[in-house]
């Protein structure tokens, strides 16, 4: 039996199964990922979250399940198919060119959802530019990612990937490393990209404050199996989920 594609949905992750030798990292997860909205993946350190972005992003390969980006089926396609299925992802460890200025990276992203001949050069530079500016990043645009603190290193990611116009952003810890104030201005940033731009946001993270604030719904991973998935509320109040988090989420009020 099939499913009729359902239209909300931006990302259908069915039945996926990765395992790495003896380690069971996902079993038989099934998340899917509603368009223009924030969800959030949390779980344990060794849960399956990053495994679970690389299924997501074609990096890493299933042992079993299915895997559609609006509807396409892409199980089994290599990493630059789902770049055309308009899949972005940032990693824990920024991925940037050190020979590039922060405005080259931008370009970079622009060039893989226009095309790189004469038409998709056209107006380049001012489209870099405004969405440099959306972020806060204009000062720094011919700088060097290297010369960059953590937090403008993991923006310029992002402003990568909006350059590419993706339907799904995947983000893996962005928080990590960064002050209570940097967080902050990451966070009102990508609810105003998901929100404006219609993105579909999965966002793994570790800073509980910041995915309970942005994220719609979650879906908790516990040593690769789903323990729990749907709106943010239902799951914060779920038993196992505050087990598995004991002292770390608040009394639900
Ligand atoms: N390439 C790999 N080879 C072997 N084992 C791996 C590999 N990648 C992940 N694992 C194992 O799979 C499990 C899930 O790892 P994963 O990195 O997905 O967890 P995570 O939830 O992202 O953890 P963290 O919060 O520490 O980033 C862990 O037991 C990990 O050791
Ligand atoms: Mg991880």
């Amino acid at each position: 039996m099939t499913t009729a594609p359902s239209t909300d949905i931006a990302l259908s992750l069915r039945d996926i199964t990765v395992r790495f030798g003896g380690v069971c990292a996902l079993d038989q997860v099934t998340i899917e990922v509603p368009k223009g909205k924030i969800s959030g993946l949390i779980g344990p350190n060794g849960a399956g979250k990053t495994t679970l972005l690389g299924v997501a992003s074609g990096l890493q390969q299933v042992d079993s399940g299915q895997i559609l980006l609006e509807g396409q089926d892409l199980t089994g396609a290599r990493p630059q198919r789902f770049a055309r299925a308009r899949m972005a992802r940032t990693f824990q460890q920024p991925q940037l060119v050190p020979e590039l200025d922060v405005r080259q990276h931008v370009l970079l992203g622009l060039r893989l959802s226009r095309g790189d001949g004469p038409a998709g050069r056209a107006g380049e530079l001012e489209v870099a530019d405004r969405l440099l500016a959306e972020l806060g990043l204009a000062e720094v645009s011919r700088r060097g990612p290297m010369e960059l603190p953590l937090g403008l290193r993991r923006l310029v990611e992002v402003a990568q990937c909006i350059a590419s116009d993706p339907r799904i952003l995947l983000l893996d810890e962005p928080s990590a490393g960064l002050n209570r104030a940097e967080t902050q201005a990451f966070a009102a940033i990508v609810s105003r990209l998901a929100a404006d731009r219609g993105i579909a946001v999965l966002l793994v993270e570790h800073d509980m404050d910041l995915v309970l604030e942005i994220s719609e719904q979650l879906f908790v991973l516990d040593f690769g199996e789903l323990i729990a998935a749907g709106p943010t509320a239902e799951v914060t109040s779920d038993r196992r989920v505050r087990e598995a988090y004991l002292g770390v989420l608040k009394e639900p009020a």
